[in-house]
């Protein structure tokens, strides 16, 4: 193992301590379903408007994207004020974070989700704390409200929840907003928002007006297909979002963003098609692995959580041995996206091998 060298200058120590960043191994020629990508390719009107944004490569792009915040504020009955638009809905965590909370306060989320949330508090010199997932995976949102102290300055909910793929329920998130503190900043990530069929699943933005606290956001890379743009947004009152434009790196969202996000805005219709189908694939793979005998849990995401508890390693072994790349997270589980229409037979053939192949080994946590 190669020892880590030490900096040749003062660092900050919890910096050079946090674990590098890992992607997923590939295989030649198998379906990459370890980042939940849309496997389409961007919608009508995107890649002409890109080449419109190179021809003008020689300027910096319009700041805080007025025209985006426009369009969007015009579709959801908002404010261009209450839109903030960031380098991807991350960017836009990280900017919240760091206007929230720093030394000595405290971020507060559920755990297993999103893999950047515990990055951000120590970004800001706050720290983390977690409340455990329940054991259906979703939040524990009262256990996570007794777990709010007077140095708690930010609270993320997500929904649905990378990588269990479950929702927070309306009623949920009314009961959990009634436990939480006015002046408290809770964060709804509904990066995947678009995916949502469960009709009682919590929706952010006819919320904003409830709470003055409340935060929303959404983002482009996943239903839309503009991953590799970086481009997210979110709605909340304007004070706080002023807060975050003012810890933004400057003019980070570029102008092919802005113009692809526009592009895409106008084609709702192909987008919610492409939408359906995926939810679609989603409920073939889920009924496949049900039948197969996985705990499944309702997925609501453009992927799917298989528990394999202390398997995971060599699961993930087995589904890249088929040419499937998902992401396994030991020792809890493996998550899958939703990919290309021909990925879904080969997907629930390696999730077979998995079954056959781990059934049978002892130990105290069985495969099934
Ligand atoms: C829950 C959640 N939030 C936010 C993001 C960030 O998305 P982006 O920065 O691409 O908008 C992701 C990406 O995987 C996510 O899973």
């Amino acid at each position: 193992m190669d020892v880590p060298e030490a900096p040749p200058v003062k660092l900050r120590p919890e910096i050079v301590a946090m674990p590098a960043y890992r992607q997923g191994r590939s295989v030649e020629g198998g379906f990459k379903l370890s980042s939940n990508e849309n496997p389409f390719p961007p919608l009508p009107g995107v890649l002409k408007a890109t080449q419109r944004a190179t021809e003008v490569l020689h300027r910096y792009p319009n700041g805080h994207a007025p025209e985006l915040s426009q369009r969007l504020a015009e579709r959801y009955g908002l404010l261009p004020e209450q839109v903030i638009i960031g380098a991807g809905s991350v960017s836009l965590l990280a900017q919240l974070v760091t206007a929230a909370a720093s030394t000595g306060d405290e971020v507060l989320y559920s755990w297993r989700s999103f893999e950047a949330y515990p990055l951000l508090p120590v970004l800001s010199g706050a720290s983390s704390v977690r409340v455990p997932n329940r054991a259906d995976h979703g939040h524990d949102l009262p256990a996570m409200a007794r777990a709010i102290t007077d140095r708690t300055r930010v609270v993320i909910v997500c929904t649905p929840n990378n990588p269990t793929s479950t929702i927070v329920t309306e009623s949920e998130f009314a009961a959990f907003m009634a436990m939480v503190p006015d002046d408290l900043l809770v964060i709804l990530d509904e990066a995947y928002a678009e995916f949502v069929t469960d009709p009682e699943a919590v929706h952010g933005v006819p919320l904003l007006s409830r709470y003055p606290n409340l935060v929303v956001l959404r983002t482009f890379s996943k239903a839309y297909g503009l991953a590799g743009l970086r481009i997210g947004y979110g709605f909340g009152p304007a004070a706080v979002l002023d807060a975050a434009r003012s810890a933004s790196i400057p003019l980070a969202v570029t102008h092919h963003a802005q113009l692809a996000a526009m592009a895409s805005l106008d084609h709702e219709d192909e987008l919610l098609e492409r939408v359906a189908h995926i939810a679609r694939l989603r409920a073939t793979i889920w009924a496949g692995l049900t039948e197969q005998g996985w705990s499944v849990p309702d997925p609501q995401g453009n992927f799917v959580w298989l528990s394999t508890g202390e398997h995971t390693e060599a699961a993930a072994e087995i589904l890249l041995r088929n040419g499937i790349m998902a992401r396994p997270f030991p020792p809890e589980g493996i998550r899958i996206s939703i990919g290309e229409t021909e990925s879904v037979e080969k997907l629930l053939a390696s999730t077979q091998d998995i079954v056959e192949s781990l059934l049978n080994v002892p130990s105290s946590q069985p495969i099934l």
